[in-house]
């Protein structure tokens, strides 16, 4: 196997690659305690090594970033910060074909996914510093009893939490660092973020373009690392105020009980078992090759991920054959080819645990329709599988898969309560589709279903300024939109005797 598997890799990027990856912290690049090599999940061979640090790196990131809260960045004006954040997003934008391809090859994704995902970044970026001389309090007259004062003030500032950690995922390694990161220094936060030790590289590509950007040292120190070191140390830290996390349920537990010591404020984005309602009605033309991508997309490593479809029985047989056509035509193969409509699952662990959950659906009776092997090429490759026949209690309706595997339950009724009965049986409750051209019968499924987001006739169709994040088990708090800054935020409440 050549490299990139024979792709063009544009000079910037080849240069990036074989610089030295070092860790940010107080604004200068520095070594880490040990080092580990990120690889190219479409070929398996290596990208690059980077530098990893542990508690000592955290402790002297946490330090430098309480140095720039207190210091040069918590003294910026409201006008500086905007301005700062604007920077940052041109700078991001122009670097645009360098982030996208660090993306690809470092994660797996497919370029028009990668180019897309940019883009939004940039937006984020921009709604966020536009967002920055927003922040406002209220005044509120003063209560009754407080008449004794005489003439009174009374008032509410908001104020940035203070120093934020961030443990960010490998399924989208730019846009889950932007997503934190964007509204947290639009509040006027400093930050300890850790990426995943399997996409270390966008981030490092980040922090270059926050310095190049004129931001002062400490604001945002970027420790590689991995989860049981440096993410442990940080939800640990009893120097950081908050820790805003995205990742699996399993570790946002562990992270919670590890925020404990200093009850510092925990916003959580965790695993989802998305339903997606396919009703008699749909418009199936359009709902096929949205059913398909709702699982499909980012190889259904995406926490959204429409993996239990529900197939009302008068148009079930008529979806499935129309998904496994439109399964069997995917173009697998290296994200940095524009024909690639699919890439490779992140890691030989990823594919081996989905590839389990495969063979848990053969044991447990369901039908396999397609897929369900992977291509004979190296790389963490798998063919689009579904699976029909899937029932309540099989542990592929039960369990987050994270790869593009299909789980169809055929349905007969048209009560829409009982639709929504087996729609929200899950543990989780994070996205959700409803299919059908019935503008009534969409919206009263919409409210029944008990998650964060539902879309209708498309599906995780979530952004810059659409508050994101799940019910249950999937998570507390939102991100994106005026939420996601609040998040960042408290309000002091001031009462003044004149
Ligand atoms: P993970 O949740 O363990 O990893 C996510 C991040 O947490 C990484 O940066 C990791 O280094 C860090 N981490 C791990 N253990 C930690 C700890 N004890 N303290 C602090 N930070 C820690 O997820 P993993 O193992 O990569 O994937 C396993 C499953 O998690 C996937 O199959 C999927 O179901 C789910 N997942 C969900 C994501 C989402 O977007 N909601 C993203 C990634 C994984
Ligand atoms: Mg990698």
């Amino acid at each position: 196997m050549t490299p990139f598997d024979g792709n063009p890799i544009a000079p910037e990027i080849a240069a990036f690659l074989a610089q030295s990856h070092r860790l940010l912290i107080d604004g200068q690049w520095v070594e880490g305690s040990g080092s580990h090599v990120t690889s190219d999940p479409a070929t398996g061979l290596p990208l690059a090594t980077f530098a990893i640090g542990g508690a000592a790196e955290v402790d002297a990131a946490v330090k430098a970033a309480r140095r720039a809260f207190e210091g040069p960045w918590g003294r910026l004006t409201a006008a500086e910060r905007t301005r700062l954040l604007f920077r940052v997003a041109e700078l991001l934008d122009q670097r645009a074909a360098l982030f996208t391809e660090l993306d690809i090859v470092d994660n797996g994704m497919p370029r028009f996914i990668s180019e897309l995902t940019v883009a939004n970044c940039v937006e984020m970026t921009d709604y966020y510093a536009g967002a920055v001389m927003r922040i406002e309090g209220t005044t509120t007259p003063p209560p009754r009893h407080l008449a004794a004062l005489g003439e009174a003030l009374t008032y509410t500032l908001r104020e940035p939490v203070g120093v934020g950690g961030m443990i960010i995922p490998w399924n989208s390694p730019l846009a889950m660092a932007i997503l934190k990161l964007a509204p947290a220094l639009a509040a006027g936060c400093t930050l300890v973020v850790k990426p995943s030790e399997e996409t270390p590289l966008t981030a490092l590509a980040l922090g270059q373009v926050l310095l190049d950007a004129g931001l002062p040292p400490g604001v945002v120190n970027v420790v590689n690392g991995f989860g049981a070191d440096a993410g442990a140390a940080i939800a640990a830290h009893p120097g950081i105020d908050k820790v805003a996390f995205t990742g699996s349920t399993a570790t946002g537990r562990r992270i919670v009980e590890a925020a404990l010591g200093n009850l510092k404020k925990v916003s959580l984005e965790l695993g989802g078992k998305s339903p997606v309602v396919v009703m008699p009605d749909a418009d199936l033309a359009e709902a096929i090759p949205g059913v398909a991508m709702a699982t499909y997309f980012l190889q259904g490593q995406n926490c959204m991920a429409g993996t239990r479809i529900f197939a009302h029985a008068a148009i079930h047989d008529q979806l499935v054959e129309g998904l496994k056509a439109f399964s069997e035509a995917m173009v697998l193969g290296h994200g940095l080819n524009p024909a690639t409509q699919q890439g490779p699952l992140i890691s030989a662990t990823q594919l081996a645990r989905v590839k389990s959950h495969i063979e848990s659906a053969l044991a447990e009776g369901a039908t396999l329709v397609t897929g369900g092997q992977s291509p004979d090429r190296p790389g963490h490759f798998l063919q689009p599988t579904i699976f029909t026949d899937t029932r309540p209690n099989m542990r592929i309706q039960r369990e987050e898969i994270f790869g593009p595997v299909m789980a169809i339950e055929r349905f007969e009724t048209d009560d829409l309560d009982a639709i929504a009965t087996r729609a929200n049986d899950s543990i989780y409750g994070l996205s959700g589709s409803v299919w059908t051209r019935d503008l009534s019968t969409a919206h009263r499924l919409v409210r029944r279903i008990h998650s964060g987001h539902v879309s209708i006739n498309c599906h995780g169709a979530v952004g810059t300024n659409i508050p994101f994040g799940g019910t249950r088990q999937s998570g507390w708090g939102r991100e994106f939109g005026r939420e996601g800054l609040d998040a960042w935020l408290e309000t002091k409440a001031v009462t003044a005797k004149l």
